[in-house]
C-alpha cells in the first residue's frame, strides 16, 4: 500500500492497483500551493464528511478523472445530481469494492455542506484487501467505538488519525485511539492547515516514541509504502 499525503485531510491510498483519494482539500490549502489539482489521479473519492475542508476540491477531480465516490448516502445524492457517479453506504455497512473491502464506520463529529444543508452523518472508512488494513478515520474526537474496528475486520496495519486538536482529537487523544485500534502506526493529518490547529509537531512525535509507537508525519505531497 501507498500512501501520499496532499495536506489536511487529503491522503491518496494506492491499494491492489486502484488509487483511493480520501477527502479531497488542496485548492483551498495555502500549504498545499505546490500540488496541483489536475494532475491527481483517482480511481475513487472517499468522503467521510461534508465540510469544506473535506470536499473542495472533489467536483473538480471526479469530472477530470471520472472518480467513483464512495461515502454516506446523503453526500452520494449530494454529487449524483451533479451528475458524479458514486456508491452510497452508512454506518456499520461494507461492500466488496475491485480493490477490496470497505466499512463505514462512526465518527463523533458533525456533517454539513458549505451552504448549511444536510450532509448525513460523518463516519470513517476501514478499507482492507487480504494483506492490508488501514482506518481513516475522518473528522472525529476519540471515541470507545474504535474499540469495534480490530473487533470486527483485521487489525489496521495504519490508522490515519485527525491530530490538530480544537474541531477533532488531539495528540494525546490520539494515543489512546491507537491503543484502542491496537494500532501502533498512526499516520497524522488535519493539522496545521489553519491557526486553531497548529501544533507541536516535535512533540507529538516525541509523545508517541514514549510509548513505543510512531507517529508518521509526512510533507505534503510525499508518499510512503508500507
Ligand atoms: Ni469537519
Ligand atoms: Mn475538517
Amino acid at each position: 500500500m501507498k500512501i501520499t499525503y496532499l495536506g489536511h485531510a487529503c491522503i491518496l491510498v494506492e491499494i491492489s492497483g486502484k488509487k483511493l483519494l480520501f477527502d479531497p482539500f488542496i485548492s483551498g490549502n495555502e500549504l498545499a500551493a505546490h500540488i496541483d489539482i489536475n494532475k491527481i489521479e483517482a480511481d475513487y473519492i472517499l468522503i467521510t464528511h461534508g465540510h469544506q475542508d473535506h470536499i473542495l476540491d472533489v467536483e473538480t477531480i471526479a469530472n477530470r478523472t471520472k472518480a467513483k465516490i464512495i461515502s454516506n448516502f446523503e453526500i452520494v445524492n449530494y454529487f449524483g445530481n451533479l451528475g458524479i457517479e458514486g456508491h452510497p453506504m452508512n454506518h456499520g455497512g461494507s461492500w466488496t469494492f475491485d480493490f477490496g473491502q470497505v466499512k463505514y464506520v462512526n465518527a463523533i463529529h458533525s456533517s454539513s455542506f458549505p451552504d448549511g444543508s444536510y450532509a448525513g452523518n460523518p463516519g470513517g472508512f476501514v478499507v482492507w484487501n487480504d494483506e492490508q488494513c488501514l482506518y481513516f478515520a475522518g473528522d472525529t474526537a476519540l471515541t470507545m467505538d474504535m474499540k469495534l474496528i480490530p473487533m470486527l475486520g483485521p487489525t489496521p496495519d495504519i490508522c490515519i488519525l485527525p491530530v490538530g486538536d480544537n474541531f477533532t482529537m488531539g495528540i494525546e487523544e490520539a494515543l489512546i485511539a491507537s491503543d484502542f485500534l491496537e494500532c501502533n502506526k498512526i499516520m497524522a493529518c488535519h493539522f496545521d492547515t489553519f491557526g486553531y490547529i497548529v501544533i507541536d509537531k516535535n512533540k507529538a512525535k516525541q509523545n508517541f516514541s514514549d510509548k513505543g509507537k510512531e507517529l508518521v508525519m509526512v510533507d505534503i505531497g510525499e508518499a510512503f509504502t508500507i
